[in-house]
């Protein structure tokens, strides 16, 4: 690999890919909002033409909401196939007050770019298309085939890319899937990523009286949802946190004595921990430590309750309504459909007659965990050891990318390389979310690296 070259070439360069990222990051691609269904086909648009620039050809494809963008280089006979894979679409920027600049004004502050989307996963991908420019600028051919999806639905649960992958399977055909939408062990400690949880999401719709009704008048005789709502949720997790759903932990794999070793010796800075989150103490499944409990054991957590008066001052009122969402982190062998069933049976059974009950589900994604010795793999370590000047580390993450079961499910893939470029603190979902322009420089050149060393 003309290394050195190459190297030399992104960081001449930093500042016009950084100038390019900028402008990626200005278009409010958020793809669970219908206002902005606009912007998240300009966003796929501009991947396009980017991936055009360095000689891929390609196109968008609709699907019932938002476009996949795929695109290959010329082909190079008989090398590899890479596929990567990302996402342009990000969340929703709000509370929008909390930001220090707008979310889609992307601020360049102490060596870090602050966007909406700036780690996840716009700028990680971001990474891939300049490593394969750079490369091109260079050398004047990549050493192996490439393949880019991106989808624009990462952030809603990857509604349509499963019959995509079905419909595209031939074309889709590779060596080994790259996806980069994930963080760092630490700071300045690389990781390849080898489990993700899965997810399932649902929602409760409890229903009681017809309209909201006076207290007085009917408080003692009616059934009142907001309570019978918050008894259900009081059931949902035992008091030492563990969950309490009849054979939610039945189908999980147990951490294996190595594994459980290996995340011990994470360098995990509990202190800094708790400052960045502004918490005291954590919580958690007793008899696992934090890496554990927030990496590779299953779990359960409201993401919001409403129903009745919550304004100003006081209304004395039993409510007609209540609800709340509700999402489980999953684990081998754990199935979103099992546990959604397990769940609405338990909650049914919760309720109390005269009280209507509704579920829909939000979210599915299966849990993974990938072979660490493949020859991939291998490829993947030497890359971030020649981008981050480290080898990398092994880790598991919280996290859900729906697609990644995906692939090994409809192409048979088993070769997929989680490389996460951000750093642990980069907040994606969160306000001020961003993204390191150190790391965004080590993620060009490791996926630059990676290009050669499948190529050997
Ligand atoms: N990039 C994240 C997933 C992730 C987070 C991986 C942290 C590794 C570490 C992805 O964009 C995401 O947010 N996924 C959702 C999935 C959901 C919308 C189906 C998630 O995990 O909540
Ligand atoms: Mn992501
Ligand atoms: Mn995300």
């Amino acid at each position: 690999m003309p290394r050195d070259r190459i190297f030399s070439f992104t960081q001449d360069h930093m500042q016009a890919f950084t100038q390019e990222l900028i402008q990626f990051l200005s278009i409010p691609s958020v793809s669970t909002l219908s206002e902005h269904t606009g912007d998240v086909l300009n966003a796929a648009q501009w991947v396009l033409d980017q991936l055009k620039r360095c000689g891929m050809s390609g196109k968008l494809y609709p699907t019932q909401r938002h476009p996949v963008v795929l695109a290959r280089s010329p082909e190079v006979s008989g090398a590899p196939v890479l596929l990567i894979y990302g996402h342009y679409d990000v969340q929703p920027p709000d509370p929008l007050e909390e930001w220090q600049t707008p979310p889609f004004s992307p601020d360049i502050r102490q060596g870090f770019i602050y966007a909406r989307g700036a780690t996840d996963d716009k700028g990680q991908l971001f990474t891939y298309i300049k490593a394969i420019e750079s490369v091109l600028e260079v050398s004047g051919k990549l050493p192996i085939n490439i393949i880019v999806l991106v989808e624009g639905e990462e952030e809603i649960g990857s509604p349509n890319l499963e019959r995509f992958l079905i419909e595209h399977r031939e074309e889709l055909r590779a060596d080994a899937v790259a996806i980069s939408d994930g963080a760092q062990l630490a700071h300045q400690i690389p990781a390849i990523t080898y489990g993700l949880r899965g997810l399932c999401y649902l929602q409760i719709d409890i229903r009681g009286p017809r309209f909201d009704l006076h207290s007085g008048g009917f408080g003692g005789i009616v059934h009142n949802p907001a309570q019978v709502l918050s008894n259900i949720l009081q059931r949902l997790k035992n008091p030492d946190d563990t969950v309490a759903i009849p054979g939610f932990y039945d189908e999980v794999i147990g951490l294996e004595q190595w594994e459980r070793e290996e995340m011990a010796d994470s360098p995990l800075d509990v202190e800094a921990l708790k400052n960045y989150l502004g918490v005291s103490e954590f919580t958690g499944e007793p008899g696992y430590s934090l890496v554990e409990r927030s990496s590779a054991r299953p779990t359960l957590d409201i993401n919001g309750i409403w129903g009745g008066f919550s304004g100003e001052g006081a209304k004395t009122i039993i409510p007609a309504k209540a609800g709340a969402k509700v999402s489980m982190r999953l684990v081998p062998n754990q199935t979103p459909q099992k546990i959604e069933a397990l769940f609405t049976r338990y909650v049914k059974g919760l309720c109390p007659p005269g009280v209507s009950i509704e579920f829909s589900g939000l979210h599915h994604a299966e849990p993974v965990v990938v072979n660490r010795n493949t020859p991939s793999m291998l490829a993947a370590e030497k890359a971030i050891e020649a981008g981050f000047g480290q080898r990398p580390r092994f880790k598991r993450e919280g996290g859900s990318i729906p697609v990644v079961n995906l692939f090994r499910k409809h192409l048979n893939q088993e070769n997929i390389l989680l490389l996460g470029w951000g750093s642990p603190d980069d907040g994606p979902h969160s306000p001020n979310e961003r993204f390191n322009l150190e790391d965004f420089a080590r993620g060009i050149r490791s996926a630059a690296a990676l290009f050669y060393e499948m190529s050997k």
